[in-house]
């Protein structure tokens, strides 16, 4: 695969979680050079230990941080976006690329606080970039090309998998992938649990929980078979399963997991900035 990003100069602006997580990655893959890549925090502090842990230029001025580079990585909380738009504004041009994955904040918002003309790409990644198996959702602004989604997407592609949508399914998609690994987490929590009440050790039932679930998912993306069929197959008549499934049926647990995404998705509506 051709690195895009090969000779790019990047400044992440709001190197937090979400911000390092995808530095590191980018750093660590030798997609980006470490002499062509700054990032920016709020405090000084924390400024220099994160220089000295990514050895790149870290400092706490935007402004400074913008000039002459190809990408802007914006990764502050949605609350912060306007102000550091305010900060870089003077300073952005056409030709750079903005990339936000701030949650609920849409294009239409960076584009109206930048010089017209600038593409911005809006992306929602989710935790589990720190270990390469990440799900992000992007879409485009007015004045992105398809060179520039491409290029934003091959950023997110080294932290796992991507996918382009409508701004309009940006909502849903921080409800379903970006909030998921939660309800994930709550499933398998629960499933150790069982584990416990039948007798397992936590440790065992944990094991078993987590590994079935990953095996589970890789099994639904590398086949591309529908779940419903792949449940089918584990369901023997008469058989155990079929007593599971009724008892999920009885509790309501596909219905319950609808309406948690339904609530998730009108949220992050209602939280849109701008
Ligand atoms: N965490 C997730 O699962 C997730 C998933 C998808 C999208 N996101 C999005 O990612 C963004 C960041 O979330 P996070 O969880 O990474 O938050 P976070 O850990 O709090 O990171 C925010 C970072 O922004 C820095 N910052 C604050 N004000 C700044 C300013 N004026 N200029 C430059 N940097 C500034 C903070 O600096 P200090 O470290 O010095 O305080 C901190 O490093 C949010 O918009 C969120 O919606 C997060």
């Amino acid at each position: 695969m051709t690195n895009d990003l090969a000779g790019k100069k990047v400044a992440l602006l709001g190197a937090g979680k979400m911000g390092s997580i995808l530095l590191q990655a980018l750093l660590e893959k030798g997609l980006l050079s470490r002499k062509s890549t700054r990032a920016t925090v709020a405090h000084e502090e924390r400024a220099k230990a994160l220089a000295a842990k990514l050895k790149v230029r870290v400092g706490t001025d935007n402004a400074e941080a913008v000039k002459g580079v190809d990408i802007i990585v914006i990764a502050v909380k949605p609350q912060v976006v306007e102000d550091v738009l305010r900060e870089i504004s003077g300073y952005v041009t056409p030709q750079q690329v903005i990339v936000s994955v701030a949650a609920s904040v849409p294009t239409a918002t960076i584009e109206k606080d930048l010089p017209v003309n600038v593409p911005v790409i809006r992306a929602m990644p989710n935790t589990p970039c720190l270990l390469g198996s990440g799900m992000t959702g992007l879409c485009k602004g007015r004045f992105a090309k398809a060179k520039d989604v491409a290029l934003a997407c091959r950023m997110f592609e080294v932290v796992g998998r991507t996918v382009v949508v409508d701004e309009k399914h940006m909502d849903a998609v921080t409800a379903l992938s970006a909030s998921g690994p939660a309800y994930i987490y709550i499933i398998l929590e629960s499933l150790a649990e069982a584990g416990v009440k039948v007798g397992l050790p936590r440790d065992i039932a944990t094991l078993l929980a987590a590994q079935t679930t990953l095996g589970a998912a890789r099994v639904v993306l590398e086949t591309g078979d529908h779940p419903a069929l792949l449940k089918d197959a584990v369901t023997t008549p008469a058989g155990c399963t079929i007593d599971a499934i009724m008892e999920l049926e009885e509790g309501k647990l596909r219905v319950t997991l609808i309406k948690a995404v339904v609530k998730a998705t009108q949220r992050a509506k209602e939280l849109a900035f701008g």
